[in-house]
């Protein structure tokens, strides 16, 4: 059985509306580490079935290679649920993002209804935690992320709607919105899934841009939800452990594996204290970077 806690890197993940040939062209020559084909919030209503054609169309005959692909359908309880359910589902992408997912039912019946089209069980679902349901039912969902036969693979603010569904100002410093974040990324971490940080609007202004990618990262996130081509690069940068951090991890894996440090539950390396519990850290960072 897949695991959901998979260990590829989910730096950067550009939402790309699916209608949008020339969006849909540039795909090839991104260097994020996955696309979200969006079906939902980005296509208006009266351009939902082209966008489910335009994003068939394109996964048949021009899929690209260089980054995961996920698919964000509408509401299964919306009237375009169950259609984009069954494209997305024939086109193979690596995971389907459910949108506006209040709680451990909604991912259960996509699960249900997934199984039900004999979906292979590689096939992931992610959730995007964006009403104030969900910031509730985080601890509920996320656990969901324990038993492979759910599916459930990550959890991804979205910031948008969460201040339009709960009346929080938006300040650049998103004073309001870190303490949901915050239980985001605890609740994804309980469960051993990736948390994904929402989005910036603003995609012109950079200094900006990387200093919400640098407290993303701070707060844990694995990776940023991007709009914008240009925003990958900064995402990409900041969501990579540096050097140094790999040089430590290295190091503590190796002190471990020591004959001598085999029983033990803390040692020193190199004047710090270190526990089990760094070797797990360790371990997961040195996976995400291919070590
Ligand atoms: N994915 C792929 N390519 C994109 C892109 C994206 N998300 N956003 C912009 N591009 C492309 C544009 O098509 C354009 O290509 P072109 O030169 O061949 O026309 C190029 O990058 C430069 O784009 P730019 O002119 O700076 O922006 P724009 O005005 O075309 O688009 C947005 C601005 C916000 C409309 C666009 O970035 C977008 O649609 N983003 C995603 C929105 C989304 O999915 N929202 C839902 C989730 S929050
Ligand atoms: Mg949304």
């Amino acid at each position: 059985m897949t695991s959901f806690s998979d260990s590829r890197p989910r730096r950067s993940v550009l939402y790309v509306p699916a209608n949008s040939e020339r969006a849909l062209e540039k795909i090839p020559s991104l260097d994020c580490d996955v696309v979200i084909l969006d079906l939902e919030d980005a296509v208006a209503p009266e351009a939902k079935d082209a966008a489910r054609e335009a994003m068939r169309h394109f996964l048949r005959e021009s899929r690209p290679a260089n980054c995961g692909i996920v698919i964000r359908i509408n509401p299964l309880a919306s009237e375009w649920g169950t259609e984009d359910l069954l494209a997305a589902r024939a086109a193979r992408p690596d995971a389907i993002l459910l949108p506006k997912v209040d709680g451990p039912r909604d991912v259960l019946d996509a699960d249900a209804a997934l199984d039900e089209m004999d979906a292979p069980p590689g096939l992931a679902l992610w959730a995007m935690v964006e009403t104030p349901k969900a910031i509730f039912n985080l601890g509920a969902t996320a656990e969901l992320g324990r038993d492979p036969a759910a599916r459930l693979g990550c959890l991804v603010a979205g910031t948008n709607d969460l201040i339009k569904e709960t009346g929080v100002l938006a300040t650049p410093d998103r004073r309001y919105l870190v303490p949901w974040l915050l239980q985001l990324v605890a609740a994804a971490r309980a469960a051993g899934i990736d948390a994904l940080d929402g989005v910036m609007n603003d995609f012109r202004d950079m200094d900006a841009f990387e200093s919400e990618c640098i407290e993303g990262r701070n707060m844990g996130f694995d990776g940023k939800t991007l709009i914008h081509p240009a925003q990958i690069e900064v995402a990409n940068r900041i969501f990579m452990p540096s050097e140094n951090e790999i040089a430590a991890a290295e190091e503590v894996v190796a002190a471990f594996a020591q004959p001598e440090n085999a029983g033990k539950g803390v040692i020193a390396v190199g004047g710090r204290m270190v526990e089990r519990l760094h070797l797990g850290q360790a371990e997961r960072l040195l996976a995400k970077v291919g070590r």
